[in-house]
């Protein structure tokens, strides 16, 4: 079975593509230097990113970090197993491999059945960050990891279409405050009903401590905008409330949660389509669309990555 032969590569220290409620990730024993230094090989991305730690209990979250406050307790138990990525204040056996030389790491537990059953299988925490190449749009089929990766990765787990479709809600807890470091499927509002009010986000001298806040980041190769079509080139109107004459187009869900699920695939196969360019009409102001507002607006920077 696929499960049993993943559960062994990882062991042996190789590298597994999964399928998690969010996106599929890249998927190593967190704790082996050697196999982390496979996916940050397999992505192509720069070792000052740090990496998701995925676990199967709270318990197993407690053996990787040096403080559980009281809010990691109350959070995770509200929205674990789920979309949430605490960060916290790392114990040593964690690798400074994985957390990019910072001293905190970032842990959640996953809701998809196969990555649970993988890590009980495995009997181990997995560092996996999303399974694209670096800077690249988020795979949201184990189809669109084999397109992004190949044979850069010995095996995919098929858990089919990842019902959230974007990345993880990020909060710090490592600060006095806890801050939102990523947007995500768990929306602000939802972190502050049990948290109060959270902190704002201080950048510090380390551009990279949350490589989710690149400018340039999950972009399809074809240009993206997020507004009107302009007027040269063969391209694509992706709207969810206003239709307009002449690009083809593309309808999304109008509800935010759908939508999310719809979008990367959308991107995926907009951009195997050969057009000039792919425009997005922008998402409502609204809380519900943070998280895709977000992925949009990094989808169509043209800054740097
Ligand atoms: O939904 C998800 O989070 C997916 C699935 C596979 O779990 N993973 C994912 O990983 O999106 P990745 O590597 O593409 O993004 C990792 C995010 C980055 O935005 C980074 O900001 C944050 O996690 N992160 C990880 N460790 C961190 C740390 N120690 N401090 C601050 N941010 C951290
Ligand atoms: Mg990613």
């Amino acid at each position: 079975m696929d499960l049993t032969r993943a559960a062994d590569l990882i062991r042996r220290g190789e590298i597994a593509g999964i399928p998690t409620e969010t996106v599929y990730g890249l998927a190593a024993n967190a704790l082996d230097v050697a196999a982390i230094e496979r996916i940050y090989a397999a992505k192509g991305r720069p070792k000052t990113s740090p990496l998701i730690v995925h676990v199967d209990s709270i318990e197993m979250a407690k053996t990787l970090v040096a403080e559980w406050p009281p809010a990691a307790q109350v959070l995770a138990e509200r929205f674990w197993p789920g979309p949430l990525t605490l960060i916290l204040p790392k114990r040593a056996i964690v690798p400074d491999l994985v957390t990019a030389g910072l001293p905190t790491v970032g842990l959640r537990m996953p809701a998809h059945p196969v990555a649970l059953a993988l890590i009980r299988a495995c009997g181990l925490p997995l560092a996996a960050p999303s399974a694209n190449r670096f800077t690249g749009l988020s795979p949201t089929t184990a189809q669109h990891v084999r397109d992004s990766l190949g044979d850069r990765v010995p095996l995919v787990l098929d858990g089919g279409p990842c019902a959230v479709g974007i990345e993880s809600t990020v909060v710090s807890l490592a600060g006095p405050k806890p801050v939102l470091l990523r947007p995500g499927a768990i929306t602000r509002e939802e972190i502050e009903a049990v948290t109060g009010p959270l902190g704002e986000y201080v950048k510090s001298g380390l551009s990279d401590a949350s490589p989710g806040l690149h400018a340039k980041h999950y972009s399809p190769r074809t240009r993206l905008i997020l507004g009107p079509p302009p007027p040269e080139g063969n391209g694509a109107w992706v709207f969810h409330a206003h239709a307009i004459e002449g690009p083809r187009a593309v309808e999304m869900p109008s509800d935010p949660e759908k939508y999310a699920a719809a979008l990367y695939d959308t991107l995926h196969q907009l951009d195997q389509g050969g057009l000039d360019w792919i425009a997005v009409e922008p998402p409502p102001a609204s809380p519900r669309w943070d998280a895709i507002l977000d992925r949009l607006t990094r989808a169509a920077s043209a800054g740097d990555s």
